[in-house]
């Protein structure tokens, strides 16, 4: 079996993924249509060629203007659908993906209109193809430490469908440390615990995303390589690190998908997966981050079946759950 054909016949978890980074140009144009807003382009090609980032920042700022079109229920429900339709064709049987709120709510739309299309795709998807689905609320972390405490306060209706909290956007100049207070309450509500850190921060980021958070995962993570003290820790304690290496690409991380670090880490020890981020601005699903990996780093078999067992050890299924797929 080619490893093209053994990526797309693995099942597989994805656990970094932000819904709003799945949405396509084609829906985005047609949402824009809908509800007669005027994006700064004239096609979805248009769209498309607008995806050439420098950073993470000029990333976001795209990222935030395209959520935008996201306006009624059925906004979300369509921008679900799409993505856990897409897992279905990928083989991915269980994702847990991050959506948002603060993006929304800061522009009048409510908790209730997001959460519900959300979870309509998801009743509808577990139905339809068996997937296995949790939510991850994240923090804006440009926003204040306050701003996330009220968004965790806004939630409470919808505690009982949301399985984590996470912090993401701008990294740098806002580091773990600011939010303590907001994930302390998080972890007493009962809420797993995870964190972008060390994708475009410092190693410092990560120990204070596990020192002063006691994040359950680090989402990137892939700056720990500079510290080996860190380096030791993570294999050690076996924290996961959710890689998504097309990501890292497109946000000029690294310069070429050949200088990328994930099989290192792998082979290190390390407990990595590989994942998809925001497919649809980074230019690959899933099985395409692998595929980028086999075509750059001549991933083995072995590596290869080793990130998809590794994607069901770091997820939040219980153990019974993780045993059908390990
Ligand atoms: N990093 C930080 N924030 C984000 C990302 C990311 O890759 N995607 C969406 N929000
Ligand atoms: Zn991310």
């Amino acid at each position: 079996m080619s490893l093209k054909h053994l990526i797309s016949a693995l099942p597989k978890a994805e656990l970094h993924l932000h819904i709003e980074g799945s949405l396509s140009p084609q829906l985005m144009w047609e949402l824009a249509q809908k509800h007669h807003i005027s994006l700064p382009y004239h096609s979805v090609e248009e769209i498309e060629k607008a995806y050439n980032f420098s950073d993470l920042q000029s990333f976001l700022d795209l990222y935030y203007a395209g959520a935008d079109v996201l306006r009624n229920e059925d906004d979300f429900y369509q921008l679900m659908m799409a993505y856990l339709q897409r897992c279905h064709q990928e083989n991915v049987v269980h994702t847990e993906i991050m959506f948002d709120p603060q993006t929304h709510t800061d522009r009048g739309v409510p908790f209730s209109t997001f959460m519900k299309g959300f979870l309509k795709a998801v009743q509808v998807a577990k139905g339809e193809y068996g997937i296995s689905v949790k939510l991850i609320m994240s923090f804006l972390r440009h926003l204040s430490e306050a701003q996330a405490l009220q968004t965790l306060r806004d939630a409470e209706a919808w505690y009982d469908v949301i399985d984590a909290v996470g912090l993401d956007s701008s990294e740098l100049g806002h580091p773990p440390e600011k939010f303590e207070r907001v994930f302390a309450e998080a972890r007493t509500l009962g809420f797993k615990v995870v964190a972008h850190a060390g994708e475009e921060g410092p190693p410092d980021y990560i120990w204070q995303a596990i020192n002063l958070l006691s994040v359950d995962r680090i989402d990137h993570g892939v700056r720990c390589q500079e510290d080996e003290e860190l380096m030791e820790l993570i294999k050690q304690r076996q924290i996961p690190l959710t890689v998504c290496p097309l990501s890292n690409l497109k946000l000029c991380v690294i310069d070429d998908m050949s200088q990328h670090n994930i099989l290192k880490l792998l082979d290190a020890g390390l407990l990595v997966t590989v994942n998809s981020d925001d497919p649809t601005y980074f230019g690959g699903f899933l099985n395409e981050n692998f595929e980028a990996l086999d075509v750059a780093l001549g991933m083995t078999e072995a590596q290869c079946r080793q990130l998809a067992k590794n994607s069901f050890t770091a997820s939040f299924l219980s153990e019974e759950e993780k045993q059908k797929w390990i």
